[in-house]
Parts: C-alpha cells; structure tokens; sequence
C-alpha cells in the first residue's frame, strides 16, 4: 500500500491543480463570465443568504480539481473530529469546540467524552438572570443606583468578536430599542489614552466594569483591569468591587485572587480559542448587558444554523466549504497573498479588523500540523473597509495595481432606510449600486479599445486602462439583524478552518504571539530598575539600548506613581 504524502503538496490533487493553472491564467475573466452555465453553478443559496462565486478565477473543472484536494486533504473527516470534540488543536491537546456555544439545549457536543451543551446552557442561563437584573435595575450599585453603563476590558479575542457585533447591533432597530439609555464600551489597548477616553463621561457609581480574559494572565488586561479597579474604588471604596466587577474566564482562580467575586464570575472552556469565543461568555455577557439575552440569542441562532449547514450540507452547496477551498486556489496557486473584506454596510466597520484576528492568527503557520516545515504559505493579509469608504482609499490599488481578491459582503435590507424626496434612488440603493458594480469592474476591466471609441486621448489611454481579470466574491444577507450577524461570523470562522484543514497546519494554537511578550517582560523590569534603582540598560542590542535611553531620559517626569 502506497505510504500517505506527509504534505498536502505531495499529493497528486495538489499537483493536479498546479497543472491547471496555467490553463486558467489563460482566460480572462471576461469570458468565464459570459457562460451562463457555468456562473449559475458558482451560486449557492442558504437560508437567506445568497453566495456568487463566479468572478472567482475558475471553472467547473477548477471546483472539481479543489474538491479532490478537499478528498486527499481528508476535509469532511477533520470537520466531523472538530464536532465529535477530538483533540485537533494538537499542540495544545484540546478540543476546538465552539460550535458547542451555539448548539441548541438538546445536541450533544463531547469533549473528554462529557456532553458540554448543558455546561454551556447553565453559563448562558446565568448571563440571562445576571443581565436581566442589572437591565432592570434590580442589580444596583454600591451608592444604590442602577448600572447602566458598561465597560469591557479584554483583548484580542476577547475583543475584536464583541466589538464587531455590539458594532453591528448598534444600528439594528430592535437591537436600539433594547439598548436605551444603556452604553457598552471596550478597553482593549494598555495605553493609557484608551483608559481615559473610555471612563471619559462615565461615573463609577453607575458603570460596570466586565473584565474578560481567557487565562486572566494577558498583561494589557489586568492592568487596565487594575486601573479600572482604583478607578472604582478610589470613588466608591473597596467593597465597591463586588457590585461594579464581574469576570469571563476559564481561570476562575486567578478571577477570585483578582478580588472579584466567584459568583459574579462567568465561566468556559479551555475549548473555546480566544479568537473564536465572540459565541461564549466573552461577547455573550457584555451583548447582553447592553441588548438583552433574547437579542443575543438570535445571533447564536444564526451562528449554529451555519454550524449545520458546515456539518451536513455536501460540498457542492456548502458556503464555507466554497469559501475555504476558494481561498487556497487564490493564495496557493494563483499566488495572491492578500484578501479584502470589503462590506458595503457601515455596520460591519469593525468586521474585518476581527477576521484579521480569526485568519491571521489561525493561519499564519510556518510548519504543518506534524511540526513539518511547509514548501509553501499559509494564510493570507487580510484588511478591508466598508464600502464605498475603501474605494475612495485602497480600491486605486485593486483596479491597476496588485491583484487582491476580494470578498464584496452586501445586505439587502438597510438598517436605516433613508429616501429624499427628489433623489434618483434610496440611499442604500446609492451604496448597492456601488455592490454590484465594483466586482464587475475588477473582472471585466476596461480595455484601450473601448477607451477609443470614446475618444480618449492616446498618451492617457495606458493610465486608464484596467486589466480586468481581478477575482471576487459577492456574498449577498437578507437584513443585518442579529441572526444574520451571527450568520457571517460562523461562515468566516468555518471558512478559516477549511483553509487550515486543507494546508494540514494547526488553526488553533497561537505560538507566535509568545516571543514578543517575553521579550516585553524583559524591557518592563529593565523599565523598572532603571526608573527605580537608576540600572543601566544592561543586554539589549545596540539598537534597543539607544532607543531605551532616549525614551528614559525625556518621560522620567511621567513616571511617579
Ligand atoms: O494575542 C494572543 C492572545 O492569546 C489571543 O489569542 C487572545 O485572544 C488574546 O491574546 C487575549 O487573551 P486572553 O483572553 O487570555 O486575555
């Protein structure tokens, strides 16, 4: 029996594909767009959402190709052993569970062989009692009035997911309607500037303080979460802690030591990544704080719909599976290292920033998932703007300059319909009209000869030529409510895993991010005993030490406690 390649590379699906591209860089988009057949099976409908394919540089023998890849990658089996709870994140040896956040009370997600639904229900069960005292005023604070301002302290994943959905949510009509008189605000950055704009306007007697931190350990959150700690207590005294502080984490130790009450703390999993927890406590406490539970749990709805679909639905029809595929065509083997996220709805502002963590984080490996260095690159750079914002910014670069694929994310109905009298349409049907035009412009392009026909002169005829031939995907949502907020976030975090499974790395761990936090912990205790002993800077490169003298000398008087 013929031994199993220990790459992807190595299999003959991968080469086969390398084969085909030559083929495809061959012919232009323009002409793969004029086979009606061919674009009528890159589309994919589910449950309200509608994802066209067909700018996509490919063809039906392309999706062919990337489902044997899928087949030689073991795709289906790595996504049934993420459901059954088997430990995928290897070097970490755990679970990666959070479709088990969303699941509905009566699936069974294992992991260690016990049922995590009902541990996840009885958080979300306490998350509903504890935000619906603090919204009705039932929860008061130490001076006895009610709290109707929130801040959330956290970083990273227990950032970036709730930021991008209380952002979402903001301009939602029912979710307004819940959130009156109530404001939800995020600590994320250590810098002290951060703290100050987010107490600005606040009173301590009437804010919350939720610290959120997976392993309570990250060094920006526990001290801003101290800062917020002497924020409250220096205006309402020690015992203040107990009713302004509460705590997500799965360290529920280091959340007692903190001195917050274990009660008023909120648990999960060390199956939950940080990057992929915006489903548990992390984003589910501070949403429904500000929304109310019922609010939030129509984006789990969302979420797990996605979930099912991800689990049951072939390959041929299933969203994130296309997504997932698709974004290995483009980043290994038509070579293009970037993807935009482009949503033409200003209520998703903050949806890239969190996909840069889910992706990025996820993917950005250099060694497969055995520890093998890897012939080729995982990930791509992922950035974006809402629409029509990012035109008037980077798209000058996506039309003439780098080929960037791009993901155009559209909402049918607006949040916030506005129509003036005496315009020619609707205000959202302004920014749609720049939806559906912009994916056509990148792949049909304009060429010299159309230019003539118009008369432009000769020398400009270069500068205003487009190439075309630029891939992109329209994926189109019924509204942006928060079913359908949960909706796309699920379908990205799948889409990530995909590329992962099929590249063969770890999606889940984060080794990366380590080398330059011990490499902090140095430069703070050489801060420390050069503030406090007068040490001189003592180990650091040439560079380093320059730098550091410079920055000690000029903020000496900024550093008294
Ligand atoms: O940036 C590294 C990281 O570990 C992320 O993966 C995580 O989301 C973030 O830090 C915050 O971690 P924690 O929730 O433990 O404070």
């Amino acid at each position: 029996m013929a031994s199993q390649p220990a790459l992807i590379s190595e299999t003959d699906a991968w080469k086969d594909l390398k084969g085909h591209v030559e083929e495809i860089r061959m012919t232009h988009l323009r002409d793969l767009m004029a086979d009606a057949d061919r674009c009528r099976s890159m589309m994919v409908e589910f449950d309200g959402l509608l994802l066209d394919y067909s700018r996509q540089q490919g063809n039906t023998e392309t999706i062919h190709k990337l489902f044997n890849l899928a087949e030689a990658a073991k795709l289906k089996e790595k996504i049934n052993r993420m459901f059954n709870g088997d430990h995928i994140n290897s070097t970490e040896d755990r679970s990666v569970l959070h479709v088990a956040l969303r699941a509905p009370k009566d699936a069974v997600r294992n992991s260690d062989g016990k049922n995590m639904v009902p541990e996840v229900w009885k958080v979300l069960n306490k998350i509903k009692e504890f935000s619906d005292k603090v919204r009705s005023g039932s929860w008061v604070g130490a001076t006895g009035k009610p709290l109707k301002d929130v801040i959330a302290v956290g970083i990273g994943g227990s950032f970036l997911g709730p930021l991008f959905v209380h952002t979402a949510l903001q301009t939602d009509p029912e979710a307004i309607e819940c959130a009156k008189g109530r404001q939800l605000r995020f600590l994320a950055n250590v810098d002290p500037i951060d703290v100050a704009r987010n107490i600005t306007g606040l009173n301590p007697e009437t804010t919350l303080v939720v610290v959120v931190s997976k392993t309570f350990t990250t060094a920006e959150t526990m001290l801003n979460a101290r800062t917020l700690r002497e924020w409250i207590t220096a205006a309402l005294g020690a015992d203040a802690v107990s009713k302004h502080m509460v705590a997500v984490s799965t360290n529920l130790t280091l959340v007692e030591k903190f001195g917050i009450d274990p009660n008023n703390a909120f648990a999960f999993w060390d199956w939950v990544g940080g990057r992929y927890s915006v489903c548990s406590a992390v984003g589910v406490l501070p949403l429904s704080l500000q929304y109310g539970f019922s609010v939030v749990e129509k984006f789990l709805k969302g979420a797990s719909s996605i979930d099912q679909h991800f689990y049951s639905t072939p390959f041929e029809k299933n969203i994130p599976v296309l997504l997932g595929l698709l974004s290995v065509w483009n980043v290994s083997f038509l070579g293009y290292p970037a993807r935009a996220i482009l949503p033409y709805s200003q209520a998703l502002e903050k949806f890239a920033p969190h996909i840069q963590q889910v992706s990025m984080e996820s993917n950005g490996k250099g060694v497969s998932i055995d520890g093998l260095p890897l012939p080729f690159e995982t990930g791509e750079i992922d950035f974006g703007e809402p629409g029509t914002n990012g035109q008037h910014s980077f798209y000058q670069l996506i039309h003439q300059g780098r080929v960037i694929p791009c993901d155009f994310i559209g909402v049918v109905k607006s949040q916030q319909p506005i129509y003036l009298k005496g315009e020619v349409v609707s205000n959202h049907d302004e920014l749609m009209s720049n939806f559906f035009a912009q994916p056509d412009a990148l792949a049909y392009g304009k060429a010299p000869e159309e230019l003539r026909k118009e008369n432009v002169a000769e020398n400009l005829i270069p500068h205003k030529t487009f190439s075309g031939n630029r891939p992109s995907l329209s994926l189109l949502l019924p509204a942006l409510n928060a079913y359908n907020v949960g909706q796309l976030l699920a379908i990205y975090e799948h889409r990530v895993a995909v590329q992962g499974f099929v590249w063969g790395i770890n999606s889940f761990d984060q080794w990366g991010v380590e080398l330059g936090k011990s490499l902090a912990t140095r430069v703070r205790k050489q801060l420390n005993a050069s503030r406090t002993e007068g040490a001189a800077i003592d180990g650091f490169n040439f560079s380093t030490t320059t730098l550091l003298q410079r920055y000690l000398e000029a903020s000496s008087d900024d550093n008294q406690a």
